[in-house]
């Protein structure tokens, strides 16, 4: 079934589109309607955007639909970058990777001049940390890593599971410790603390990263970050 938030969110991000962009696609389901309507969009009115994808399964769904999408080193630069979020706070601060994306969510964000999120009005909070942080580890020595997460930092941590019950597998075949930082004060310092922790590729934490969210009310609300 739609949700039509996220439709609204899809729908109003098109706006930030012009021909000859090179345009990130985020992952996840709100991602995934933008897509759809941006190859839509590309075929309608005959444009030339060039894509790169946080996801195979965004990769693959948007060259099915004909849109260009190259590798991430390809290019130098993206214009914009669209994607979810799984949590946002009103300084546009958010946690992502519960499609367990977050490595190439945040490094394709990384390349983009705007990046662009689009919710549904449930994802907004006050204080982030109601949705669990993933954190996207290496399979060697991630039993090691678990440990840390639980009694040096207290996190409450769990291996993200398959339905099958095996582990989950990123895309770069890492696998995702799941914690809880609904406690955690200060979030820049453990975003410092966890990067810098051997074993640990990348964390959900995307901090200054989102420069325009667009929340799919009626009508779309745009908000832009303050410096
Ligand atoms: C993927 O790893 C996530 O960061 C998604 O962007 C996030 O989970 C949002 O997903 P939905 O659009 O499905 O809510």
């Amino acid at each position: 079934m739609v949700n039509p938030g996220k439709e609204a969110a899809a729908t109003a991000a098109l706006s930030y589109v012009e021909d000859n962009m090179y345009v990130g696609l985020g992952t996840g389901s709100t991602a995934k309607i933008f897509i759809e309507k941006l190859a839509q969009r590309v075929k309608d009115e005959n444009l030339t955007i060039t894509c790169a994808a946080t996801s195979i399964f965004s990769a693959e769904l948007a060259a099915s639909l004909g849109l260009k999408v190259v590798p991430l080193d390809d290019v130098d630069e993206l214009d914009i970058n669209v994607d979810g979020a799984d949590e946002v706070d009103p300084q546009l601060n958010g946690i992502k990777g519960g499609g367990a994306a977050l490595f190439y969510e945040k490094i394709v964000a990384k390349t983009a001049k705007k990046n662009i999120w689009i919710v549904d009005p449930s994802k907004q909070s006050e204080q982030l940390g109601s949705f669990k942080l993933p954190i996207e580890v290496l399979p060697f020595g991630s039993k090691h890593v678990f440990n840390y997460l639980k009694h040096d930092l207290n996190l409450d941590p769990t291996f993200r599971l398959q339905a099958d019950g095996s582990l989950l597998t990123t895309d770069s075949d890492n696998y995702i410790i799941d914690v809880d930082v609904a406690k955690i004060d200060n979030l820049y310092e453990l975003a410092d603390e966890l990067i810098r922790h051997v074993g640990i590729l990348e964390h959900g934490l995307f901090m200054d990263i989102c420069d325009i969210l667009i929340v799919g009310d009626e009508p779309a609300q745009i908000i832009e970050r303050q410096n």
